[in-house]
């Protein structure tokens, strides 16, 4: 059925923008509550060590403190479901800035002052930080995130490599990024007659849900998360965090209402961050540029508490065509915090590896670097050798190229000057999973005319709300104005994370049946609405597993031009220009905000971003963001991002493929490939900073 309107397609603003600026939506600690009490974490100040004594006269003693919890005193949680947030239960700490005691009080500011005063005494033993890949204890994971083999091979990588007349074999390195937005991670938790309410900061709400109902061991249906709107998340709220448990403990001990914020020192570091990596890519081709053999190994850190195993590697295993190819991936366990997921996770860092390295190869084989990619291109996925869905990369490439201006670029290094700023450009490819999930959506219509859809969705900041709003018009042929949508709230019908750009193309899908389920009910009514309305619920999971193993990407190309300052090496990027195939645009609007700030992301990645580990103190040097550089406006001159013709009948009822992570994918190796061309100086560890020109 067709809207009289056609809303897919439409750039509307989002829904909840005006209540956004004026400070009306609610985020998860501004939900008001009778009796309402503050938290605050205290950090261990050790790297590895047991605690020995907890002193908290001075804190207890503080006006306004309600409780100060620690190991000593908190109430039990159910052991085993979770090592990452089974804290205040023993007295080990694994990592500097480990949650070890939490302070409630009347105010925020007696809470703080309190988490000060405690007092803790540590056994301290040493500890190990250092990322190496000589590392004695680099262990093979059982898997990479989500569910990869860490290591594929086929051919002979070894002897394809041997033969080939152009080899290559390069290093890079990625430091740690913290994914830091505005909103920190944040809970509001209140218990009423032995049911939990949680307003949480989280990229879903399911997750919460289940968790606090397995450590506190209620069921399911006595846990209630609410996630309305989300200030950003980045990968760091796909999962839950330590303030959700421990504002759930406090709010039961004190038996009232508990907000819980991380304050900004403490997202930096104790919660996760994209890991540092070592990478080693080898590169064999023919003189034409035809890669005969790939391959790279990646090594990254995990903690002591749990595993989390980048997956750096695997951008390379899907990307471009090659008979002889592998990919490993390799772990160290260190006295660090668990790292976690950021912004394309794994595609980031690999393929500013893997499209660094292909530059390298244009180079040595005297070719252009778009056509070297498009001599490399496939139909098929070359780890599976089934046909791609739809691929479109060729399109990106030479539509970019287009509209770039890059036809007529000297390809020698260093060879344009302008007063004191060498100029340059250089561009990369882009892919990421076009994963889908299963979901379940309710339509109600009403006798005045007008629609309800209701799905556990997240909108965490991209507008998904807005976008689902108007698949569910179309879907239902109603004018938009006449429908309302409800999201973020574990009592509406299930839906997974806002998460590995998988959203709407997962919860459109639900709503999409529910909608025409409705539909039907109503023609079999002759359109005749009950005057209590009419219900129907619809579950995508059936449709959505019998293609779950089909290779479906997204794609795109990356485009950058910087000038580099012949005397002291200051780096700008002038202009960086994208394009990509990511399926059906459903909001323009929308869609080009979240890929103008994925590469927005990648250009602070490439200039700027830099976690300073401090391997004598077991922590980072820059843990706020006065100190841990992220690009500003003024770095950020020109970002266009452009979408070309995407169909694929095959992913989901509207051939959505989600666009929040691939924008990062590729944008530091284009930058840092704009730059070896402005100067002839190659930069394989990020970021790409001023002393490492000169
Ligand atoms: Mo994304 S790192 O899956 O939120």
């Amino acid at each position: 059925m067709v809207s009289p309107v056609g809303a897919v397609g439409q750039p509307f603003t989002r829904l909840e923008g005006h209540d956004k600026v004026t400070g009306t939506a609610r985020y998860a600690v501004e939900y008001p509550a009778d009796g309402m009490a503050y938290a605050m974490i205290v950090p261990a100040t050790i790297v590895r060590g047991v605690i020995t004594g907890v002193r908290t006269e001075a804190a207890s003693a503080l006006a306004g403190v309600l409780a100060v919890l620690h190991h000593g005193n908190a109430p039990r949680l159910a052991a085993g479901v979770d090592a990452e947030l089974y804290r205040l239960q023993e007295p080990t700490v694994h990592f500097r800035g480990q949650a070890v005691a939490v302070v409630v009080a009347e105010t925020i500011e007696a809470a703080r002052e309190a988490a000060r005063l405690v007092h803790l005494d540590y056994d301290v033993q040493p500890h190990r930080t250092e990322l190496s890949d000589q590392d004695p204890g680099l262990y093979q994971p059982g898997h990479v995130n989500p569910s990869y083999p860490t290591d594929v091979s086929a051919g002979d990588f070894d002897a394809g490599f041997a033969a080939a007349p152009v080899r290559l074999d390069l290093a890079y390195r990625t430091p740690s990024y913290h994914n830091s937005p505005l909103e920190p991670h944040a809970s509001t938790a209140q218990w009423r007659d032995g049911q939990l309410l949680v307003h949480d900061a989280s990229q879903g709400t399911l997750p919460a849900q289940e968790l606090l109902s397995r450590l506190f061991e209620l069921p399911m249906e006595s846990v209630r998360v609410v996630n309305a709107h989300i200030g950003g998340g980045f990968g760091g709220k796909l999962y839950v965090k330590i303030q959700t448990v421990l504002a759930a403990m406090a709010a039961r001990v004190v038996d009232r209402p508990v907000r819980l914020a991380l304050t900004r020192q403490q997202m930096f570091g104790p919660v996760g961050y994209r890991t540092p990596t070592i990478q080693r890519v080898r590169l064999g081709a023919d003189r034409d540029g035809r890669i005969a053999a790939v391959a790279h190994d990646a090594v990254s850190q995990t903690s002591t508490v749990t595993e989390f195993a980048e997956q750096t590697a695997v951008y390379t295993r899907n990307m471009y065509a090659a008979p002889n190819r592998r990919t490993t991936h390799r772990v160290v366990r260190l006295d660090v915090p668990t790292p976690f997921w950021m912004r394309a996770p794994g595609y980031t860092p690999g393929s500013f590896a893997l499209e660094s390295a292909l530059d390298e190869l244009a180079l040595a084989c005297g070719l252009d670097p778009v056509e070297l990619r498009l001599r490399n291109d496939t139909t098929v996925d070359p780890e599976s050798g089934h046909p791609f869905t739809s691929r479109n990369l060729a399109a990106c490439l030479t539509d970019g190229a287009r509209r770039f201006g890059w036809s007529d670029r000297d390809p020698t290094p260093g060879s344009r000057r302008e007063g004191r700023w060498r100029y340059g450009t250089g561009m990369a490819g882009s892919s990421y999973p076009a994963r889908i999930r299963p979901a379940a959506a309710s339509a109600a219509a009403y006798a005045d005319g007008t629609f309800e859809v209701r799905i556990n969705a997240a909108d965490i900041g991209t507008g998904a709300r807005t976008a689902l709003w108007q698949v569910a018009a179309d879907a239902l042929g109603a004018p938009p104005q006449r429908v309302r949508i409800e999201i973020g709230d574990t009592a509406l019908p299930y839906a997974e994370v806002a998460g590995g750009s998988t959203g709407l193309a997962s919860w459109s899908w639900a709503v999409v049946r529910a909608c025409e389920r409705l539909c039907e009910r109503l023609a079999e009514l002759r359109g005749v609405v009950p005057a209590g309305g009419l219900l129907v619920e619809a579950s995508s999971a059936e449709e959505v597993a019998a293609q779950a193993t089909l290779p479906r990407f997204a794609y795109g190309a990356q485009f950058a031009e910087v000038r580099v300052d012949a005397d002291t090496g200051e780096i700008r990027v002038r202009r960086l220009l994208g394009v990509f195939a990511v399926g059906r645009a459903v909001n323009p609007t929308t869609l080009r905000s979240q890929l103008v700030g994925g590469m927005t992301m990648g250009l602070s990645m490439a200039l700027h971003e830099e976690g300073a580990f401090d391997d004598r103190y077991g922590t980072w040097a820059n843990h706020d963001l006065a100190s841990y550089h992220i690009s500003s406006n003024a770095d950020v001159p020109a970002v266009e991002a452009y979408w070309v013709t995407d169909e694929d009948s095959q992913l989901n009822p509207l051939g959505i493929k989600g666009a929040g992570e691939i924008g990062i994918v590729g944008a530091a190796a284009a930058i840092a490939n704009a730059v070896h061309h402005a100067t002839g100086v190659r930069v394989r560890e990020l970021p790409v900073t001023l002393d490492k020109l000169l």
